[in-house]
């Protein structure tokens, strides 16, 4: 048993697509979220630098005592999760395993696509971590820059984002791929349009839901979870204009008005 806090991080606003599930999963527990909306996007940059500002997120969220860390951001989980569970004394869980592991379950033809931003489809998580369970799959990445921005201005159904997914989702057309891994925590919020242009025929994985019920199950094994009722959540980003708000909201689902509380980072 153990009452303090779940430490949730992520590049932005995106990782409250995962908060939502985890408060769905977890209702009695306790919450702090930080998302670093001053340097968003991370997946346009080089390792060095997403290390570095991950560091500042995970050391934000240690001082504050969390018992476990959850990395809600596919970037950064498949740059410097080694990293963080190096320096963390908690247990550190990421996005990319529970959606590779939610992919293996799905897939019936052995061809599965996966999305993301640059810097993790560059790192080639997704194609390791599904190979290394079964050598003979296909996989086939794109990185889709474009839909971070598109998701945040909550362009759902414009032509514009229906355009550019039918740019980049172009080379899934007729190759095989019956399951589609959403590899940025972004997308969720694109699902509709994603799945429109793939066809009803692919099962599109988001890890929000896997990553949740993973953390439960970790949270139990390690007698972990909280026993209180009262429960306490709070969102800690690095810069709170009107916009962040908005777009904030789009994401969690519900309305997060004046709970933004604003933080500068590094904390020394
Ligand atoms: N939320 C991030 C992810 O899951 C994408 C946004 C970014 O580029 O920082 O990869």
């Amino acid at each position: 048993m153990n009452n303090n806090p779940i430490g949730i991080f992520d590049s932005g606003i995106g990782g409250l697509t995962v908060v939502k599930e985890i408060l769905k999963e977890l209702p009695s527990e306790n919450i702090i979220y930080l998302g670093d909306t001053a340097r968003v996007p991370y997946g346009t940059r080089g390792k060095e630098v997403i290390t570095k500002f991950a560091l500042d997120l995970a050391n934000f969220l240690l001082k504050k005592k969390v018992k476990f860390l959850v990395v809600s951001c596919n970037t950064i989980s498949s740059i410097c999760l080694d990293v963080i569970e190096y320096i963390s004394p908690v247990p550190v869980l990421g996005v990319i395993q529970p959606a590779v592991d939610e992919a293996l379950k799905t897939t019936r033809s052995g061809v599965i696509g996966v999305i993301g931003t640059p810097a993790t489809i560059a790192s080639k998580i997704y194609e390791k971590k599904l190979k290394r369970k079964n050598p003979k799959l296909k996989v086939k990445t794109v990185s889709c820059p474009l839909f971070v921005p598109l998701a945040e201005e909550g362009l759902i159904n414009h032509a514009a984002t229906k355009l550019v997914a039918k740019e980049y989702l172009k080379g899934f057309k007729n190759n095989g791929i019956d399951t589609l891994i959403l590899g940025c925590t972004h997308y969720p919020i694109l699902r509709s349009i994603i799945q429109q242009t793939v066809g009803p025929k692919v099962t599109l994985i988001d890890s929000a839901k896997p990553t949740a019920k993973k953390l439960n199950e970790l949270l139990e094994e390690k007698n972990l979870l909280r026993s209180e009722e009262k429960v306490r959540h709070e969102f800690f980003v690095t810069d709170a204009p009107e916009r962040v708000y908005k777009v904030a909201d789009n994401f969690f689902g519900d309305h997060l008005n004046g709970k933004l509380k604003e933080i500068n980072l590094p904390i020394a």
